[in-house]
């Protein structure tokens, strides 16, 4: 399997790859899938509340920000920090409160970029933590590892001028990047050094921030945007071979409908389920306009842009998770990643739709549940929690094997979300291993 590693700066330990890979990837991790089931509580009856459709439109909005009020960061929003590490080609999401997140263990020694993107969290998170002797940047896609890849260069040779020359940073930061996709993480760190992989020492802090970024959106040739013409491609990882396209012209005719009704969440599955497929007859469905102007048809009864743009957006995420198995990655690579903290090491995820969230929120309950436990809420100890060195923490949940920070995600501020729209939907949830 190739791993185009790339060494940022010189190092000294053994090289990448001196392990087997198979060895790192066997150790077991529980695994539960019926996970906990959440006790229906007000809270879930507000929330499908919220979503009423019938509900008059003020009001609704007005019980959606009630909701989002309990969740909304309570941190200071810091405009600067974000103006440092934000440009072209994405500005990242939540940025303070993933440092905050990251405030403990100290030092932080190792931390993994699962999603290094742009780089955004990770340059912030170098200069939050120069004490930071390890760091790995992995990405699926190659262009944006090398966007990611480029900014730390930019970043260690900025670091190593005001420090005193290139001598002064040897042997201060090891930076490490990846094309890899992040269910792979053993294998990677287990390439860098074997005991990273194997829960002997492990790495203190992980960050997985899910989705896109806006260079992969506003690059049409990729096809993941409802607005700009395309191919009907949607792969993370260009090598990968099944396309949004493969799914349209020529997968079953009900998969084609669960996966719009499972992955998209869409009302309207049925009826955009037969529209695709009566499409093949008459050569079927290539580009991105192509299929907006299906949903556009479609959608004629609901009526309006909101409409069709809303349905168009489901229909995209549907086929961007199964075009890239998104989920099941996800929770695979949850397990994986916990496996390679350290005692008191962090993992923290920012996710983007409620499918996301759901399986980070179960699978972190999983993961602090002992083996012996029962799939039960009951043997887990939540706790109202003031910690003035952690604040933004409001709720934990302790169990045996760690402890959710995060019992309610945390979403943006309102100055975050003024500054950039695309937030809006972003939850942070945060783990810590015992
Ligand atoms: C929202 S962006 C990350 C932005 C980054 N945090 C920053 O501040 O610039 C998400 C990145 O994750 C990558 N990605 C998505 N799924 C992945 C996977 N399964 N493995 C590795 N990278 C993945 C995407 O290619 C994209 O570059």
């Amino acid at each position: 399997m190739a791993t185009a590693a790339r060494r940022l700066v010189p190092f000294h330990l053994r090289p990448p790859g001196a392990r087997p890979l198979a060895a790192v990837a066997a150790a077991p991790h529980s695994r539960k899938r019926d996970a906990v089931s959440c006790k229906s509580t007000g809270k879930t009856r507000a929330k499908s509340k919220a979503k009423d459709s019938t509900m008059w439109r003020p009001q609704r909005r007005e019980l959606e920000e009630h909701l989002k009020r309990r969740t909304r960061s309570a941190g200071a929003f810091d405009p600067g920090l974000y103006r440092r590490h934000s440009h072209s080609h994405h500005v990242p999401v939540l940025l303070g409160e993933v440092l905050a997140a990251f405030r403990r263990p100290l030092p932080l020694r190792s931390f993994v970029d699962c999603t290094l993107g742009a780089a955004g969290h990770s340059l912030a998170m170098m200069e939050a933590h120069p004490e930071m002797e390890l760091h790995v940047g992995m990405d699926v896609d190659p262009s944006a590892l090398e966007i990611g890849q480029r900014h730390i260069e930019a970043f260690l040779a900025s670091r190593a001028t005001e420090e005193g020359g290139e001598d002064a940073l040897q042997g201060t930061l090891r930076a490490y990047t990846h094309v890899k996709n992040f269910k792979y993480i053993k294998h990677v760190l287990g390439g860098v050094d074997e005991n990273l992989a194997d829960g002997l020492s492990g790495v203190d802090g992980i960050l997985i921030d899910l989705g896109m970024s806006s260079m992969q959106v506003n690059r049409s040739d990729r096809g993941f945007s409802v607005l700009n013409d395309g191919p009907l491609d949607m792969r993370m990882d260009p090598k990968a071979t099944l396309t949004a396209e493969d799914i349209l012209n020529s997968w079953p005719e009900l998969e084609v409908g669960r996966i719009l009704r499972d992955y998209g969440e869409e009302n309207n599955w049925q009826s955009l389920q037969r529209r695709i497929v009566k499409e093949r007859k008459t050569g079927g469905l290539h580009s991105t306009s192509e299929l907006v102007k299906l949903i556009q048809r479609t959608c004629t009864i609901s009526g309006g842009r909101q409409g069709w743009i809303k349905t168009a957006t489901r229909v995209f995420q549907a086929l961007r998770i199964a075009v890239n198995d998104e989920l099941q990655t996800l929770e695979d690579a949850l397990h994986s990643c916990f496996d390679c903290l350290a005692p008191d090491g962090r993992l923290a995820v920012i996710s983007f739709h409620s499918l996301e969230d759901r399986i980070v929120k179960q699978t972190f309950l999983e993961l602090i549940r002992g083996d012996e436990a029962d799939d039960d809420d009951e043997d887990l100890a939540c706790a109202d929690i003031e910690d003035e060195d952690e604040p933004w923490f409001k709720q934990r949940v302790q169990g045996t094997n760690g402890t959710v920070l995060t019992k309610r995600p945390i979403t943006p501020s309102q100055d975050e979300e003024k500054l950039n729209q695309r937030c809006r939907s972003a939850k942070l949830r945060v783990i810590q291993k015992a």
